[in-house]
């Protein structure tokens, strides 16, 4: 799926399908070497976070299980509010793994700070945050991302796994929407 296929949608493209792929490259090699010789699980969230855990595992050479949960955070439209209600938990036992969740977006940080929470009381080895993006909030809540794509304006986006109304996820780039589309 391209631009052309969703012709009008879309007022800019923010991130290129080159520029997440090489720094998903940068990310996989500081992955590779601060997990070299351990032991690795990479926990994606559904459903944003498909493109990122497939793109982003398949640049690692270190090898990995992957494993997934679906959440739901209670807000007021489009603010998440940190109640956090699990639709999909883990398969895997954590005891002594060393976790790595795989994100798609954090804006406010309270649906990421609530779930490194709870899989931290699983008696996991360690639990760290890998993301592609990170809007300008997310420095407000106190939730430490070992790794971040980039760090992106307050802007709603869609594309590469994010979705408005769950469409858009499978453009490869990342861009704004036109505002008709809200409309
Ligand atoms: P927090 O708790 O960090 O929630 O506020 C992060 C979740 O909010 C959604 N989100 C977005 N989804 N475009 C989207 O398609 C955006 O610009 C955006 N900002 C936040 C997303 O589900 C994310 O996991
Ligand atoms: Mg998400």
């Amino acid at each position: 799926m391209d631009q052309s296929d969703v012709a009008g949608d879309l007022a800019d493209i923010l991130l290129t399908e080159e520029q997440l792929g090489s720094r998903l490259d940068e990310m996989a090699a500081q992955i590779d070497a601060d997990y070299a010789g351990k032991d690795l699980l990479l926990v994606g969230v559904l459903k944003g976070a498909v493109m990122v855990m497939a793109d982003l595992s398949r640049r690692l050479h270190h090898p990995v299980s992957m494993d997934w949960m679906a959440v739901s955070s209670y807000g007021s439209g489009t603010k998440s509010s940190g109640v956090v209600r699990i639709l999909k938990d883990l398969d895997t036992d954590l005891s002594g793994r060393n976790v790595l969740i795989a994100e798609d977006i954090i804006d406010s940080g309270l649906t990421l700070s609530w779930l490194v929470q709870n899989l931290r009381s699983r008696g996991p080895e360690s639990v760290e945050i890998a993301t592609m993006l990170r809007k300008p909030d997310a420095a407000k809540v106190e939730v430490d991302v070992k790794y971040v794509g980039f760090d992106i304006p307050n802007e709603f986006v869609v594309g590469y796994g994010l979705d408005y109304a769950e469409k858009y996820r499978n453009l490869p780039f990342i861009g704004t929407l036109a505002p008709h589309v809200y409309a």
